[in-house]
């Protein structure tokens, strides 16, 4: 018998089956030969959220959640976020190795080249309402975007499909800093291609009539940390619904808008716009305590607490938290730090949260530099999307160039009834559709 297998005995039938152990996993498919009779579907796997079930192979992000380390194509996220720029680790995330120097310039200066937006793009944001959620007026933008590049539907030509993944790499912030002016009333401010990727960002959303906007170094870098940290997370919700939504072979600007919506859930990347609503709502610092209780009374979420996989400190958040500091020097202190720290000392201490594994993640800290930098709440997912393009692009195109996938289809368990026949009015007993 092969050591790398599993026996399965079926004690309805007694039977036994040899399963293959692959990189120390199973195939559910393998699953289906055990049946209790000929006639019988055969055994499945049921797996609500997908707690254990692997959806592909992936070569670009490796997360190890108990020890909380994260690697994006083998290097630590700290060595990332300490001396590159997003640009840089976008490139490692799409194409598997950083870029050499002459690599990085071509790179820099192609995803420049593609900033500006058709201007009938800039008539469809329009539309909206002054007071639009900027994440959905983001999420339909994007989608939109399909509507002008009717070659995004070539999936399967290299050459068309690394351009409208740069495209997208290098609209996401045009389209982001407009929504963001939608908002206030403000001209939007056309892409400078003399500026790097963050510094034009900030141009595009902060530049009023001044000749100039000079974004201030030490924020625009810190914009560019956060890219950084948030550029790829593995198979976390939107990622599965860019893949998901990918398997069909729809084009990439609409499989963006659909992660960009899974994105803007508040247990997912809305989430850092809840912690601060959530930190509005304490007030105070003194008040913490009695908003813990609450909370362990089942009334409501430490928001930007807890994760999926980190069943230790989320790494992305010990680097927020340094890059923090260095923001404040030039903002000042965000008020809300105070009320921060004291919810995540009584936290941490807590045998609630300690016995449940539940740390600050991303979104914890995130919301207050971003704050700091003049951004109201309502951006932060934004931001989180922006940067987070490129890892979907990146698991998009791994899944289109591997074999082993297909459509996505999930199995299900049915519970409802068993056959029956309509009857008239009299015999129905419908609910109301409301209560
Ligand atoms: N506050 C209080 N209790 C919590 C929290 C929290 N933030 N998160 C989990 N729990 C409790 C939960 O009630 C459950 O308790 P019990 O065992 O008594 O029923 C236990 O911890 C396990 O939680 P779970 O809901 O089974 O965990 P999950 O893996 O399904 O959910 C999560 C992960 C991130 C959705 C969840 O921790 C959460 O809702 N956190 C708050 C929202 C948040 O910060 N989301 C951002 C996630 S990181 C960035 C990203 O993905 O975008």
């Amino acid at each position: 018998m092969d050591k790398n297998s599993l026996t399965i005995t079926d004690n309805r039938t007694n039977k036994s089956y040899e399963i293959p152990l692959v990189d120390g996993n199973i195939r559910t498919m393998d699953l289906r030969q055990i049946k209790k009779d000929p006639d019988d579907f055969g055994v499945m796997g049921y797996d609500p959220a997908f707690l254990n079930t692997a959806s592909c192979r992936s070569k670009i992000t490796y997360i190890d959640g108990d020890k909380g380390i994260l690697r994006y194509r083998g290097y630590p996220i700290e060595e990332l976020a300490e001396s590159h720029t997003y640009l840089e680790v976008a490139y490692l995330l799409l194409f598997g190795e950083l870029p050499a120097q002459a690599q990085r310039a071509s790179w820099e200066d192609l995803v420049t080249h593609h900033r500006m937006l058709h201007e009938t793009t800039k008539t469809f944001l329009e539309g909206f309402r002054y007071d639009a959620h900027p994440m959905t007026m983001l999420i339909s933008t994007v989608a939109a975007l399909s509507t002008v590049y009717h070659d995004a539907r070539n999936i399967h030509d290299l050459e068309s499909r690394r351009l409208n993944m740069v495209r997208l790499i290098a609209k996401m912030p045009t389209m982001a800093a407009y929504a963001y002016r939608h908002n206030l009333g403000f001209p939007y401010v056309y892409p400078d291609d003399l500026l790097t990727y963050t510094e034009n960002f900030m141009t595009m959303l902060f530049k009023m009539v001044e000749p100039k906007y000079v974004a201030h170094p030490v924020l625009a870098r810190a914009l560019d940390i956060l890219f950084i940290l948030h550029a790829d997370h593995e198979q976390n919700c939107s990622t599965n619904v860019m893949r998901s939504v990918g398997s069909s072979q729809a084009d990439p600007f609409v499989c963006t808008a659909a992660a960009a919506a899974a994105l803007s859930g508040p247990l997912h990347g809305g989430a850092n716009e809840e912690v601060l609503r959530m930190l509005d709502e304490i007030g105070s610092k003194d008040h913490v305590p009695a908003f813990i209780e609450k909370v362990k009374g089942g009334k409501g979420k430490l928001m930007g607490f807890g994760h999926r996989v980190y069943k230790n400190y989320d790494p992305r958040a010990r680097i927020i938290k340094q890059t923090a500091e260095q923001v404040f020097e030039v903002t000042g202190r965000n008020p809300k730090l105070d009320i921060a720290l004291e919810l995540e000392r009584i936290a941490l201490e807590d045998e609630y949260f300690v016995k449940r594994k539940l740390y600050p993640n991303v979104d914890f800290y995130s919301g207050l530099i971003y704050q700091a930098m003049g951004f109201r709440p309502e951006m932060f997912t934004v931001l989180f999307a922006i940067p987070r393009t490129v890892g979907w692009l990146a698991q998009w195109e791994e899944l289109l160039l591997d074999s082993e996938q297909k459509i996505a289809r999930p199995r299900q368990v049915f519970a409802g009834s068993e056959l029956r026949h309509v009857a008239g009015f009299a015999e129905r007993h419908a609910v109301p559709a409301t209560r």
